[in-house]
């Protein structure tokens, strides 16, 4: 039996497009109603950290803040953040909000953080995340492969898969393509990694249409901070 804290965790998921929030209990189960927030615009740290505080003020008493980040991330600090804002490269995210919200603060890239929430923990277990991005995490028996960027790799016609898999590229192309785009983008993975499943998550996943191999499973974009117990479950 996995021994339960009584401790809440503020969930928090940064995007391109929303910062989103939620309280989960001791077991990982939302107890508040969702908050939600246009990422300003430009995203520098500073908006989104107040941002992050608006939201957390109605989100009731917690003890504790989990974060994914959609960019690289070690031990709180942000390495990469391409479609947020270059402000961010260097900046202490863990720190600077423990200051403001009083509270400790685990930072996670924001694929990772929907793998956690996500997979069974057996075998070899993909995540990508179709969103403003391409988020990608890499699982074996639960244990994580941190910071995996397939994003930014090659996928065809010289193209990386966030440039033909992205928000942009679907606006641009249309759903029709972009699903076609995805069946060989889920070929093209299962190639690599030879997965034993394939999670599809991220505000895009309800666009798509394509039928799906059986070993490959669209995840509400939710599991984005329920992800976030797993941060201290160490
Ligand atoms: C970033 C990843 C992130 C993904 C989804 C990519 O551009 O490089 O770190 O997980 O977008 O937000």
């Amino acid at each position: 039996m996995e021994e339960h804290d009584n401790l809440r965790t503020l969930s928090v998921d940064i995007g391109g497009s929303g910062v989103k929030v939620i309280v989960l209990d001791s077991k990982g189960n939302p107890i508040t109603e969702r908050g939600r927030l246009e990422t300003p615009k430009p995203a520098t740290p500073q908006p989104v950290l107040d941002a992050i505080t608006e939201l957390a003020t109605n989100q009731g008493d917690y003890e504790r803040v989990s974060v994914g980040f959609p960019g690289v991330v070690r031990q709180g600090i942000v390495e990469t953040a391409v479609n947020l804002h270059p402000d961010w490269i260097g900046f202490d995210l863990a720190t600077a909000l423990s200051k403001n919200l009083k509270r400790p603060v685990r930072v996670v890239n924001d694929a990772d953080m929907q793998g956690l929430g996500a997979i069974t923990g057996k075998g070899v277990e993909l995540v990508v995340t179709l969103g403003t991005g391409f988020g990608s995490a890499l699982f074996v028996d639960g244990k994580l492969l941190p910071n995996l960027e397939m994003g930014h790799h090659r996928f065809r016609k010289g193209d990386t898969y966030e440039e033909q898999l992205g928000r942009a590229a679907l606006e641009k192309v249309g759903r029709e393509k972009w699903n076609k785009r995805l069946r060989k983008a889920i070929a093209s993975l299962h190639h690599l990694f030879n997965y034993d499943y394939l999670y599809i998550g991220g505000g895009e996943a309800k666009k798509v249409t394509i039928e799906l191999p059986p070993n490959v499973k669209i995840i509400p974009n939710l599991t984005g901070l329920l992800g976030g117990i797993n941060l201290w479950r160490d």
